[in-house]
């Protein structure tokens, strides 16, 4: 496993992104993991929205962002005033990574190794999608676009550079729920993304 350059398909197009991805064998993820969850959205999104991986749900259905943190991200869009129409979803990791404990699957935080066998796939969704925003949920999410010296907690909330296009980073919706007050936390989420918002066209 060499990460998933050697994956990518010649022709570099979002419907061929998501072919060659179905088939990754960049890290060990794939073995364990339903399938490949890929970014969604239109490929005229002015908004990319960057997770950590899929979760549990969304290992089943294939889709990103279906899942309880979903629900989170869906409500700061819409109060926020990001139309899911603009929004292209995706995620640092595109394979779900889990423990057993006994059925349950219990989310695993990926690897740094993970992040970046994977990395080819986001940066590949990055400029083929030139999006004005680029909205970074998390710690795992900014480890993988604006590196590892990059702190959340420091910097979220501030409008950055990120090659020609804006970024903001916040926390993840999954720590907006696992927060001791709930309501602050998704506060302050909210603003991040409103700042996002505003700061584009
Ligand atoms: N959490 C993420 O980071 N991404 C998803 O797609 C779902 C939950
Ligand atoms: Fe490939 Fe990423 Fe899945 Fe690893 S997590 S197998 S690099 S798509």
């Amino acid at each position: 496993n060499t990460g998933a350059a050697r994956f990518l398909p010649e022709r570099l197009t979002l419907p061929e992104l998501r072919r060659a991805a179905a088939h990754c064998e960049g890290c060990d993820l794939y073995r364990d993991a339903t399938q490949t969850v890929f970014g969604e959205g239109p490929s005229q999104a002015r908004f990319l929205i960057v997770g950590e991986q899929p979760g549990d749900q969304e290992d089943r259905k294939g889709a990103p962002f279906v899942g309880p943190a979903g629900r989170i991200l869906d409500k700061g869009l819409e109060e926020a005033g990001i139309d899911r129409q603009e929004a292209y979803l995706t995620n640092a990791v595109k394979h779900f990574s889990f423990t057993l404990r006994g059925k349950r699957r219990i989310h695993q935080k990926p690897t740094i190794a993970e992040i970046e066998a994977c990395n080819p796939w986001l940066n590949a969704e990055l400029a083929l999608l030139k999006p004005e925003m680029v909205v970074v949920l998390g710690a795992t999410a900014a480890r993988a676009l604006l590196g590892a010296a990059f702190k959340v907690t420091q910097h979220r909330g501030e409008v950055l550079e990120l090659g020609e296009a804006l970024a903001v980073a916040t926390i993840h919706p999954s720590a907006v729920l696992r927060a001791p007050d709930r309501d602050e936390a998704y506060q302050g989420f909210l603003s991040d993304l409103r700042l996002a918002r505003h700061s584009c066209s």
